[in-house]
């Protein structure tokens, strides 16, 4: 299933090619709603901490922080504004400006999607946070919806969908499906997402072609067992219990 993975050189501007090093960089996607954050040195470093296997709980934590923050950051780009102009504090001055239009919320998947909550909250003061609990069976890799508690509000709010990893889809998949019941429109529903699968991205992105999703990197594949390569192992375990 793994397809070859992509190189690039990576380093600063200021550097020859010859001077930059080589490193594995997203594979792209052809789909106009999957959104990946741009492949800087910053990202590529921050990925490499979180990918290695010696990369202790504390700093896994630290550097996953980084990137979610980046990823909360994209993410919000892709709200809708509206015109606001305000008067400066110079004496008959205006700037014309934007505000964000409509209300939000979080909805992170339980467990590893809660790591996501607090990069939302230092963007958005006092944001509302919605949980939905699916655990994927570790046999058959099905997902299985356990919880939900939403804001009663939910279908009047731009959701913003917490999860690190997308990996055959089915988990992400089956929590946009929660909140379509609940009459959160397709659109405006945006995943925010660590690392996702080629497979699992285009398989979300077909089935739910309205929803945005905002990644920091697609990676090669998946392995027999669904899990991500190359991956991070198990997200959830190395930010909480590892
Ligand atoms: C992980 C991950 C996603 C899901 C991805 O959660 O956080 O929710 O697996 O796999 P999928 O795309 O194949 O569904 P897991 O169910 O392992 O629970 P956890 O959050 O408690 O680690
Ligand atoms: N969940 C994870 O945490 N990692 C994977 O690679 C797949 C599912």
């Amino acid at each position: 299933m793994s397809q070859p993975a992509p190189s690039q050189s990576v380093g600063p501007l200021y550097r020859s090619e010859s001077q930059k090093p080589t490193a594995t960089v997203s594979t792209k996607l052809e789909h106009d709603n999957v959104h990946i954050l741009p492949q800087t040195p910053q990202l590529i470093a921050l990925l490499t901490m979180i990918r290695d296997k010696e990369t202790n709980r504390a700093d896994f934590i630290f550097y996953s922080n980084r990137i979610i923050r980046l990823l909360v950051e994209e993410g919000l780009n892709h709200l809708p504004v509206v015109s606001q102009t305000v008067a400066t504090p110079v004496p008959g001055e205006k700037y014309a400006g934007v505000r964000f239009e409509g209300k939000i919320c979080g909805v992170s998947i339980m467990r590893a999607g809660e790591s996501m909550e607090q990069g939302l909250r230092d963007c958005c003061r006092s944001v509302r946070i919605g949980k939905i609990l699916i655990q994927r069976d570790e046999e058959t890799s099905q997902p299985k919806l356990f919880y939900d508690k939403l804001p009663e509000d939910i279908s009047e709010r731009w959701c913003l969908l917490l999860d690190p990893m997308l990996a055959t889809g089915g988990s992400a998949l089956m929590a946009v499906e929660v909140l379509i019941k609940r009459g959160v429109p397709e659109d405006h529903i945006l995943f925010l997402n660590l690392i996702a699968s080629p497979e699992g991205a285009v398989n979300f992105a077909q089935r739910f072609p309205k929803v945005r999703v905002v990644t920091a990197f697609v990676d090669r594949g998946l392995n027999e067992k669904n899990y991500i390569v190359p991956g991070l192992g198990d997200f959830g375990d190395r930010f909480y219990t590892m």
